[in-house]
């Protein structure tokens, strides 16, 4: 049995996720001591603003705004970082292992692009570092990667996982919201960042992408290494279309293996509306993962969010704590040894959406299809829509066969030149 009286606990950060974490170690002190062998005791927070008004403030006499304090406290066992943003959070990590402290984390930027270096000064000051709130909010996925699929070759990942974007495309479609007012819902309810623009842009799903591709590949995915678009191109328009058509759009993670060589892509992409990624909505998250054993499995919840977040991240310390009470030795990161070979966007396959305005003219449809045709692009469905008289214009909405992105890209830039075409809509990749 151990010998502690209590672990402490440094929190940084006392925003969204930081004050649900604080509020269930508080709420459920009692099962969590149960579970640990001694009670966890929160020493330090962390915060930006002493004065700022906060709905959970039973901490308020713990709060400071000098990291030193956790850092360097003698006392604190773990440090919770859950501040966010890249370079301060990271010094905070680094200089906290550095004083053998074990790190739970929700940082998916500082993971995504540091995590070698932090797991061997972990390794080095023997200490642990969890991770799993940084991809997934609520829903366990680097736990199931480090364990319960490490039989596995994994062969795919398709994921929506950034709970922002699927809201926001979700009320769109539903309840036809404008752009604007569905993203500042979501920030209303906490499931945006700190800077909107990486939810929206694609960023923050490729540095989620960047953290399950290196779990599941087994070598080191960078979010340099993942091509990727945000949602801000879509319009009404093809929501509309994509539905008659049989489709949802949906910004999706993919990470697929070819042979040796692996993709991945993170982009609003049409899948057909009977798949159950299609049917997740709202700020729900799916990751659906092939593996050569399991086949295919699917962990679906709530990607974002206090309560959720704070779900795994109190997992987390439950888990050091009950190594620090049962003096076990931390856990080995997963092995990274296999060599990295990607795919680059342009040598992809997959079918496509385009959306072209044109003159409403005879003989455009023939143009149009002879540039695909020249491409090696073969055409698989063609319909004309609401041709607006005033302007003497038409819609064209073309659905492809499997073609190369490289190819279908120079078919574009041509059709673009062509003078009877006024404007290329859109195109949107078809996982089918
Ligand atoms: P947030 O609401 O903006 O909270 C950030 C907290 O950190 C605030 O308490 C802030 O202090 C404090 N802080 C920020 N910079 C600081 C600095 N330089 N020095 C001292 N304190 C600082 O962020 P969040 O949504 O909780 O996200 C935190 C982390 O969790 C991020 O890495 C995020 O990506 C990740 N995450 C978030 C969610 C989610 O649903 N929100 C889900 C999964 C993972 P003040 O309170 O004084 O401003
Ligand atoms: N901004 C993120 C999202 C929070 O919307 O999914 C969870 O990581």
């Amino acid at each position: 049995m151990g010998k502690r009286e209590s672990i402490s606990i440094g929190l940084m950060g006392l925003g969204v996720v930081g004050s649900g974490v604080a509020k269930t170690l508080f709420e459920k002190s009692d099962a969590i001591a149960q579970q640990v062998g001694c009670p966890l005791r929160i020493k330090k927070i962390l915060v930006r603003d002493l004065a700022k008004k906060r709905d959970f403030d039973v901490f308020h006499h713990l709060l400071t705004t000098d990291p030193e304090q956790i850092i360097t406290d003698p006392e604190i066992d773990i440090v919770i970082e859950v501040v966010g943003g890249e370079t301060e959070a990271f010094e905070y990590i680094k200089e906290a292992i550095s004083k053998r402290k074990h790190i739970v984390t929700a940082n998916k930027e500082v993971i995504s692009k540091h995590s070698l270096e932090l797991f061997a000064l972990a390794s080095k000051n023997k200490v642990d570092i969890r991770y799993e709130a940084s991809v997934g909010g609520g829903i366990p996925l680097v736990a199931p990667f480090q364990r319960d699929l490490l039989a596995n070759n994994i062969t795919a990942i398709h994921a929506i996982i950034n709970g922002t974007t699927n809201y926001i495309v979700t009320r769109m479609t539903k309840d036809g919201l404008d752009f604007a007012t569905a993203l500042r819902q979501a920030q209303e309810l906490g499931y945006a960042e700190a800077n909107p623009a990486n939810d929206i842009d694609g960023v923050d799903a490729v540095y989620k992408l960047a953290i399950l591709a290196t779990l599941a590949f087994r070598t080191e995915i960078h979010p340099d290494d993942i091509y990727y678009e945000g949602i801000s191109r879509l319009t009404a328009r093809d929501f509309r279309y994509a539905k008659e058509l049989g489709y949802a759009i949906k910004l999706l993670a993919i990470a697929k293996k070819e042979k040796q060589a692996i993709q991945v892509r993170v982009h609003p992409a049409f899948v057909p509306e009977d798949l159950l990624l299609a049917n997740v909505d709202g700020v729900f998250n799916a990751i659906q993962v092939e593996g050569d054993l399991v086949g295919r499995v699917i962990f679906y919840g709530r990607g974002a969010g206090s309560s959720p977040t704070a779900s795994a991240v109190v997992a987390d310390v439950i888990q050091l704590a009950q190594n620090i009470y049962l003096e076990s030795r931390p856990r080995p990161q997963l092995k990274l040894y296999k060599a990295k070979k990607l795919i680059p966007i342009s040598e992809i396959k997959t079918r496509y959406y385009m959306r072209v305005t044109v003159a409403d003219s005879p003989g455009v449809l023939a143009q149009i299809s002879k540039i695909l045709g020249d491409h090696s692009i073969s055409i698989a469905s063609v319909i004309q829509k609401e041709a607006d008289e005033k302007a003497g214009t038409a819609e064209i909405v073309i659905m492809t066969h499997p073609a190369q992105e490289s190819a279908f890209q120079k078919a574009l830039q041509r059709t673009l030149r062509l003078a009877v075409v006024k404007e290329i809509g859109n195109f949107i990749r078809v996982e089918d």
